[in-house]
């Protein structure tokens, strides 16, 4: 039997998936509005793939918030970094793992799906694990997929595991080849825990990139797009696109883990933070200057669009709208009318809940997110006569219908 614990954006999916594929599967979170909605068939997902795979196996899952007593324990639970430290900030991972320890089988074998430093394993859980008189093995096995595409990448992407010795792994290995049809590839914990986190910091270093020659080409009067474009042609380059900032629970997460484990080490890896981290700043500044020269003076004629952290994603969590809106002066906050698509709750006073409402509300609008819906041809002729401010270079048919600033 496994047990999924943390049944969010990455257990859940996991959960269902393992259950489809034939396993004997309980899946518990702490929240209970989430166990309750998820077991009585109601809980509702952005990604039409996660929707079918629920329907279809949500009977078959065991949705509890107490731990079951299993042999396997698969641990999806949040990993935030600490502000102060920038250090990973393990406290519900090693809640979860004394949790289990107190309920699971001889011989059990506790497998950390959240992203972790290196050596956090063996720093915070194993001791846990040794103290409890039990023989339980421990292993690592990070997520790569990405959001909007989760049960394909699910299947197709090639794996990491991280464990003590080989029986472990290859215990490990059947879980995931149940569904999995990507390469597996089998390693020890630290270079499973180090792995995941390069790969998020790689990312993260690209994107600064991006975003700072986009910085530079604005200062210099020429269109980035163009620049990367051209320089993309060379064989060996392959320049991201720039943006309004980095969000999410990964890439602007776990860099961080490496800076606080590694000040010294770190100048390039804490730079690119830097950079990405100021992308809203730099929208706010580009901002304010396109809004003297059209004569607008107050932020209630000016619209955002996307709240998310990335498109077609109903995900918040750090994103470059949600860093933007808190650099604003409360009584501008307030009065900046702000819309996303896949955002239903009330979050800001000055909120628009339909496209078309949004865009009887502003003058300018300051395109945050490239979410299908603004790109859409039918809804960019809508923005006919607007100024748009758009950081991400939705298209460029946009040009042909509105006013548009990139300076990104
Ligand atoms: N979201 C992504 O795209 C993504 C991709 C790869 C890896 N990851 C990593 O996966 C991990 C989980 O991320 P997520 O996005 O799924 O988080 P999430 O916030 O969507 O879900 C975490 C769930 O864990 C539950 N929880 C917290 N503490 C618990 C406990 N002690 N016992 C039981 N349940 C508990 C929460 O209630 C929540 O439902 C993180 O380490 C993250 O870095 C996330």
């Amino acid at each position: 039997m496994i047990n999924v614990i943390g049944l969010g954006y990455i257990g859940l999916p996991t959960a269902l998936m393992l259950s489809k594929n034939g396993a004997d599967v309980v899946g518990s979170d702490i929240n209970q509005d989430v166990v309750s909605s998820l077991k009585d068939g109601s809980a509702f997902f952005s990604e039409e793939e996660i929707n079918k795979l629920y329907k279809e196996v949500y009977k078959k899952i065991d949705f509890k918030s107490e731990y079951e007593a299993a042999d396997r324990y698969i641990v999806a639970v949040p990993t935030p970094f600490d502000r102060d430290t920038k250090k990973v900030d393990p406290k519900y991972i090693v809640k979860a793992v004394e949790e289990i320890v107190k309920v699971c089988e001889e011989d059990s074998i506790i497998i950390i799906e959240s992203t972790v430093s290196p050596g956090t394993i063996d720093k915070f859980i194993r001791p846990i694990v040794e103290g409890s008189n039990k023989k339980i093995h421990l292993a690592h096995a990070p997520e790569r997929i990405l959001p909007t595409n989760i049960v394909y990448e699910l299947v197709n992407n090639s794996r990491t595991i991280g464990a003590d010795d080989k029986k472990v792994l290859d215990e490990v290995e059947k879980i995931y080849s149940s569904f999995c049809k990507g390469e597996i590839f089998k390693t020890s914990i630290k270079v499973a825990e180090m792995t995941k986190v390069v790969e998020n910091t790689y990312r993260d270093i690209n994107i600064a990139f991006a975003n700072e020659l986009a910085q530079i080409c604005d200062l210099s009067g020429l269109d980035v797009y163009e620049v990367i474009k051209i320089a993309n042609k060379h064989p060996r380059v392959n320049i991201l696109n720039p943006g309004p900032g980095v969000g999410g629970h990964c890439i602007s997460v776990d860099p961080w883990f490496l800076v606080g484990d590694f000040p010294k080490q770190t100048r390039l890896i804490n730079s690119a933070r830097y950079v990405n981290d100021s992308m809203p700043l730099y929208v706010k500044n580009k901002l304010n200057s396109i809004m003297i020269d059209e004569g607008i003076t107050d932020y209630s004629r000016v619209g955002i669009y996307g709240l998310t952290y990335k498109a077609n994603v109903d995900d918040v969590r750090e994103s470059p709208s949600m860093q933007f809106l808190s650099i604003l002066k409360e009584e501008d906050r307030d009065k900046i009318v702000v819309y996303d698509p896949y955002i239903k709750k009330m979050m800001y006073r000055s909120q628009a809940f339909d496209f078309q409402d949004f865009l009887n509300s502003c003058d300018i609008v300051l395109i945050m997110v490239d979410h299908e819906e603004i790109k859409n041809s039918t809804n960019v002729s809508k923005l006919r006569g607007k100024v748009v401010f758009d950081t991400k270079h939705i298209g460029e048919e946009l040009k042909n219908r509105a006013k548009v600033y990139y300076s990104l």
